[in-house]
């Protein structure tokens, strides 16, 4: 019998890679997702890279009991991976009530549901927003959390503390927290992607659709910081290498191999690159020239941040692998996809 996993926010761009790396390691999926920043082809998409199906309820976390229905319908799930959450940092500034709501409501919503039906175990998407701007870098998990710069890092930050403390209370369940880096690129099939509403907030598919055309310029938020080239410093990790992440999270779950019961693990490449380094590295794999260009800094913006992922790499058994080149290029032919099916 394959073990059954829940995915909230399953067609979303890092829950529908994982989706894809979960059904390949032999794990039954369920999708729950409310579709309001995807759509439901992507589980057309998830069918055609891996041959499965995966089954999909179209459901609103925040709704209790249409997502106890589904723990009720489908039977013996035994882990859940919750990435079902609002995550634009700019928005969350304008909106914080919509933000703490949908938010810290869905994982509630998941945790009471969880001991009810027997499902061992949480995988949890956090952030490294949570160390704001480290002290010391490469950053472990044992670095101070920071005062939030931003509502929507403040949900990730009070989501790790209701996990812990529900824990701490004695629920039946474990849970692993992953803190993931920066996110890029696309499924080497160019079938899966991230797909922003409306003009791209993150760098990478504000890079890919400058180059495509559909912005006439790319800003580069400040080139006076106190780094090498003066732009900031990310640790830019491969979306499959990422997916990846959390099959070995959830089988160290089910497997009982938890040396506690709520785990803590950065998620990234252990290299930073810069904004500038970035574009360049872009140019180089695609051959395609970026028109950008230096502007003022972007309020709340981090200078530099990486991760030490030793601790993932030695207890998780897992290291990102993806060459930034070959990273680049999938978000290139993502983009490239998208505008032969005439989506953007
Ligand atoms: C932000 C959030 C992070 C969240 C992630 C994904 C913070 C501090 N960071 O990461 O928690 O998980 O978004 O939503 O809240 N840049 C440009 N031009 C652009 C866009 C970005 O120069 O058009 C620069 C930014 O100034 C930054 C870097 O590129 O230095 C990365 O920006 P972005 O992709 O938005 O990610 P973060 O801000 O690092």
């Amino acid at each position: 019998m394959k073990e059954r996993i829940l995915v909230t926010g399953g067609t979303g761009y890092i829950g529908s890679h994982t989706v894809v790396e979960l059904q390949n390691s032999g794990y039954d999926v369920v999708i729950v997702d409310n579709l309001s920043n995807s759509n439901a082809d992507v589980v057309d998409n998830i069918e055609a890279v891996s041959g499965i199906r995966p089954a999909f309820e179209k459901v609103d976390c925040l709704d209790y009991k249409a997502l106890e229905a589904v723990f009720a319908k489908y039977d013996g799930i035994k882990g859940i991976i919750h990435f079902a959450a609002s995550k634009a940092v700019g928005e969350s500034v304008q909106k914080p009530l919509l933000y703490y709501r949908n938010n810290l409501v869905s994982l509630i919503n998941v945790l009471e549901l969880m001991p009810a039906y027997g499902v061992e175990g949480i995988i949890f998407s956090s952030s490294c927003t949570v160390y704001g701007q480290p002290d010391h870098l490469p950053v472990t998990e044992q670095a101070p959390i920071k005062k939030a710069e931003s509502p929507y890092g403040n949900t990730k930050q009070v989501n790790e503390e209701i996990i812990r403390d529900t824990v701490a209370s004695g629920s039946p369940i474990s849970a692993i927290l992953l803190r993931y880096f920066n996110p890029i690129g696309a499924h080497p099939s160019a079938l899966l992607g991230e797909l922003p509403n409306g003009v791209p907030q993150n760098l990478v598919p504000y890079i890919t659709q400058t180059a495509i055309g559909i912005r006439p310029q790319l800003s580069v938020f400040g080139d006076d910081y106190n780094t090498p080239d003066g732009s900031c410093i990310r640790d830019f990790i491969n979306i499959v290498d990422l997916a990846r992440a959390h099959v070995v999270a959830m089988a160290r779950i089910l497997g009982k191999k938890q040396k506690e019961k709520v785990e803590v693990f950065n998620i990234g490449t252990g290299r930073g690159l810069s904004v500038l380094e970035l574009i360049h590295a872009f140019e180089k794999a695609t051959g395609v020239k970026l028109n950008y260009k230096i502007v003022g800094r972007r309020a709340g913006d981090i200078e530099q941040v990486w991760a030490d992922p030793q601790y993932a790499n030695n207890e998780l058994g897992w290291k990102a692998e993806t060459p930034i080149e070959d990273t680049l290029e999938s978000a290139w032919k993502w983009q490239l996809k998208l505008r032969e099916r005439g989506i953007q």
